[in-house]
Parts: C-alpha cells; sequence; structure tokens
C-alpha cells in the first residue's frame, strides 16, 4: 500500500474542509474528497447564508440569545457566544479569500432576515446562491495553495490510531488502490446525515459516514438523536428535494393549506418565522391529515426570479411558476445537530482527531439549530482548529510505531439500491418528524442486522450511524426541539446532552 506523510489530513471536500485546509498552510495537507472538491455536498447547496451580527442594530449578544431560544434548552451558552462573538471577524476573513457577499446601494452587506432571529443578520451571496459561492471561492484557493494536496473521488475508509492517538487515514483512491495517509492530526469535515433519509434535502451521498469512521477510532458522539427536519422542501418527484428558502418566509410567503388557509395560525405567535422545529412539525402533521402544503410567495411578483434565482429555477424545472401558484412543499430531513463530539477548538475524544461542520456537535444547535447558524460553525471552526493544530500538535509529530488493525483490505462492494431503499424508508418512518418506542426499536434492530450482514463497507457505515441515531433517540425519553417522542410528548425538567461510543451500540436480538 502507497504511504504518503502530511502535516495534517482533512476530509471533506465541503466549506469546512477545504477552509479548514487552507488555514492549515503551510503546513503540508492530503484533503480527501470523494467527488470533485465542492461538488456534491451541502455546503454548495446552502441557499440561506450566514449569520453574523454586522448590522449597526444588531450585536453578538443578540445573536446567541437567539440561538439559545431556538435550540430549546440544550445550547450551551458560552460555545454559542463565541461562536456570536467570533462570527464577524470569520465573515472578514473570508471575504478577504475571496467571498463575494451581496452589497447594497452603499456596498454595506444586505441583511436577510430568517426565523427566529431578532434582527436581519443573514449575510448572502447571489440571492440564495450563498453556498456555491462560498465552494467557489474556497475551491479556487485550495486549487493555487501549493501546499495541499487534493485527493478527489478518494474515499476515507478508517482512521488508524496507535496507542490511542491517530496516526493515519486509510483511503480508497479514484483508481480503486488503497493508500495511507500517515499524519498525526485528522480533521473530519464529512458532512450531514441527510441522505440517510428518503425525503431529504442533502445530497444522496450524506449517510454519515464520517461518524461510523470516528466512532470506530474510538469517539464520542454526542445528541445523536437531533436531526432537524426543514419544513419547506419543494413537493415533487425528486431525489433529492430541491430546498425552498426560509428567507422567502422571511420576506413575508404564507404558509397555505389547499384552500389557502395560513397553517401556522393558532400554532404560534411568530407563524411562518415560527422555529424551524414548530413549523417542520405543522407542515408534517398537515400532511399526515392528508392535506398538501404550500408555499405562497406570489406576493414577491416580478422580484422574486431576481431574488431567489435557485428557487426559482427549481420550481420553473418541474412546471411550476412561484409568481404566479403557491409551491407545494414537504418536509424533509436537513440537518443533524448532534455528530462527533468537540470542544472549542474542534478537538474530540481522540487526540489528534478533529470534526468541523455538521459532522461535529459543538453544542450550539441545542435540540433544534437556528437557521443559518450551520455556514458560520464551518467557517468559525477551520481557523480555531488549525491554529491547535500547529501548536499542540506540532511537538507530537513523527510518531513511530503504528497499529494498523484497523485498514480496511477488503474488496470494494458498492450498497445493493434494496438496502439503500430500506434504510431510508425506515429511517423517515420511525427515525423522522414524530418517534415512538414500537418504531424506534424496530428502526434499531434493523440497521444493527443490515450492518451485520451487509457484504459493502458503505453500507455497512450508513448503517451503524444509523443504528446509532435510533438507539439516541430511543433513550430520550421526552419531547425537545427536533426530537419529537409521541409516547412522550412532554419536556423534561431538566435535561441533558447524550452522549455514546460505538461501544454503547446494543447487539440485535
Ligand atoms: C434555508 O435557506 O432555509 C436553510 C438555511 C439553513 O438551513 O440554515
Amino acid at each position: 500500500m502507497k504511504n504518503e506523510r502530511f502535516g495534517a489530513v482533512v476530509v471533506g471536500g465541503g466549506l469546512a474542509g477545504m477552509l479548514t485546509a487552507l488555514e492549515l498552510r503551510p503546513l503540508s495537507v492530503a484533503l480527501v474528497s470523494y467527488r470533485a472538491l465542492g461538488e456534491l455536498t451541502s455546503s454548495a447547496w446552502a441557499q440561506g447564508g450566514i449569520a453574523a451580527a454586522v448590522g449597526d442594530d444588531d450585536s453578538p449578544s443578540l445573536h446567541a440569545a437567539d440561538t439559545v431560544r431556538a435550540g430549546a434548552g440544550l445550547v450551551e451558552r458560552h460555545v454559542a457566544a463565541r461562536l456570536a462573538a467570533d462570527a464577524p471577524e470569520a465573515i472578514e476573513r473570508i471575504a478577504s479569500l475571496g467571498v463575494q457577499f451581496d452589497r447594497d446601494a452603499a456596498s454595506e452587506y444586505s441583511l436577510g432576515r430568517e426565523a427566529a432571529h431578532s434582527r436581519r443578520r443573514i449575510l448572502r451571496a447571489g440571492g440564495d446562491a450563498t453556498g456555491a459561492e462560498l465552494v467557489r471561492a474556497m475551491a479556487e484557493g485550495v486549487r493555487h495553495a501549493p501546499t495541499i494536496v487534493p485527493f478527489e473521488g478518494a474515499r476515507a475508509l478508517d482512521i488508524v490510531t496507535s496507542d490511542g492517538r491517530v496516526c493515519a487515514v486509510v483511503v480508497r483512491n479514484a483508481e480503486g488502490a488503497l493508500e495511507r495517509l500517515t499524519t498525526d492530526a485528522v480533521i473530519l469535515a464529512t458532512g450531514g446525515i441527510g441522505g440517510l433519509y428518503s425525503h431529504t434535502t442533502n445530497p444522496r451521498a450524506s449517510v454519515g459516514a464520517g461518524i461510523a469512521i470516528a466512532a470506530r477510532a474510538g469517539a464520542r458522539l454526542e445528541d445523536l438523536e437531533f436531526v432537524q427536519f426543514h419544513p419547506t422542501a419543494l413537493d415533487v418527484p425528486s431525489d433529492p428535494l430541491p430546498l425552498v428558502t426560509e428567507a422567502l418566509r422571511g420576506e413575508g410567503a404564507k404558509l397555505v393549506d389547499a384552500a389557502g388557509r395560513r397553517i401556522m395560525e393558532g400554532i404560534d405567535p411568530a407563524l411562518e418565522l415560527a422555529s424551524r422545529d414548530v413549523v417542520a412539525r405543522r407542515a408534517f402533521a398537515v400532511r399526515v391529515a392528508g392535506e398538501r402544503v404550500f408555499l405562497d410567495a406570489r406576493a414577491l411578483g416580478e422580484s422574486l426570479p431576481k431574488r431567489f434565482p435557485t428557487v426559482f429555477a427549481a420550481c420553473m424545472a418541474h412546471g411550476i411558476d412561484p409568481r404566479l401558484e403557491p409551491i407545494p412543499v414537504v418536509a424533509a430531513a436537513h440537518y443533524h445537530m448532534g455528530g462527533v463530539a468537540i470542544d472549542l477548538e474542534g478537538r474530540t475524544s481522540v487526540p489528534g482527531l478533529y470534526a468541523c461542520g455538521e459532522v461535529a456537535a459543538t453544542g450550539v444547535h441545542g435540540a433544534n439549530r437556528l437557521a443559518s447558524n450551520s455556514l458560520l460553525e464551518s467557517v468559525v471552526y477551520p481557523e480555531r482548529i488549525a491554529r491547535d493544530v500547529k501548536t499542540h500538535a506540532r511537538a507530537e509529530r513523527g510518531i513511530a510505531g503504528t497499529d494498523d488493525k484497523a485498514i480496511a483490505t477488503r474488496p470494494y462492494v458498492a450498497g445493493r439500491d434494496d438496502e439503500w431503499r430500506a434504510v431510508r424508508r425506515e429511517m423517515y418512518a420511525n427515525v423522522g418528524v414524530e418517534r415512538d418506542e414500537a418504531g424506534l426499536g424496530h428502526a434499531l434492530a434493523a440497521f444493527r442486522a443490515l450492518a451485520e450482514t451487509t457484504p459493502s463497507d458503505e453500507v455497512r457505515d450508513a448503517a451503524t450511524t444509523a443504528a446509532l441515531i435510533a438507539q439516541s433517540a430511543l433513550r430520550r425519553r421526552e419531547t425537545r426541539g427536533s426530537h419529537v417522542r409521541l409516547d412522550y410528548p412532554g419536556s423534561a425538567l431538566h435535561s441533558e446532552h447524550s452522549f455514546a461510543t460505538l461501544a454503547d451500540l446494543v447487539p440485535s436480538a
């Protein structure tokens, strides 16, 4: 097996991964991405933007307070405070890397509003194409950085440890050969888990491989049960479903049923701008009751195509003209609040292993993420991680002995369609917007059995992640934020974060 040594290995070719690689300069960095850089990543698809308190009427403390309020009692206040405080500087850092944010006539950032934000603080690019612009700028930076070696079309299979510390990553490269990337700093930025659900706004390939790999290396996982559903995915025959950004509701679009009745009336005083868990649950309930849900954005008229070009194009591609008719929408898996537990510097419980972006659980989202705080995390943590790698890890570089037991050497076996279909249906039906003990128990047993029997590494990792999520959801016997237990409808008086490791996964019966 080919063996190369790097100062750091970053796994993930989206915004968080590419920015981390850039921040790590001048260290030599291997950047592993399963597609071309930025391609088919959730960050590239992000429509809503980056939240940052840069407006005259705003402050980091207001931003942090909104974050805490949205998170349904589980946001770590000090983490939210530091994220909000670091946001304006992070915006300047990425602007200096070439990101072109939308500006008003006075050249100030034009700030949008999204649900549960008390101020206009959403920075966007290209209207609703923020993610694409971010990823474009990062990919350009990476391509011009001589110290970053992209491994495009490669999959990370396992993290290798020695005496409990990271010492290498094994990847299957674009030619199908195994390579050992030796390093003592690995940064996981592998994205989320939406692809585990039959209804999702995420790329199909976002199936939580990073969680499974980290778990095998012994990392502690946190709050896995908290999966955010977006209330307004475009309800069309498409997989994944195009997102209809929340920013439309920020600009006055209304959620209605087929008869044009406002579905949020009597549910929450903030109506369409209630927190996302509340809106998603209502949209789901209306649907379960047999009604379709629509987003009526007709009042935006001719400004819609210009201000929301991505949404407009997606609607028109499916024969819906949002200037003339309400847009059919459905709740879909959108963001994972839980993930690999990290501290303020992005360190996991495994020395030398870091995580950032959606795969990480920072404690900032609690049980319900405030919109546009996720791209913010993806631009704040890379700098912290790079600083930590360059200082603390430096003295330990050059580890000699290695333990390669974990290296996957089996031939590559792709997942079968029926296996993927089974996982994705089970997740939406039983680990979805509404949950109960019987459904979660069924899902857990099915995922556990599949993880043990499938010949495919890919499916095994996806089923392991799905099982860990189902088990965490089973163990949380309360309803909180995005985690709705029909059999435990109340919230516990005192709620804690949940933690798990692979060793906690109960064996199948
Ligand atoms: C959206 O544009 O509605 C999504 C924003 C987010 O998930 O942060």
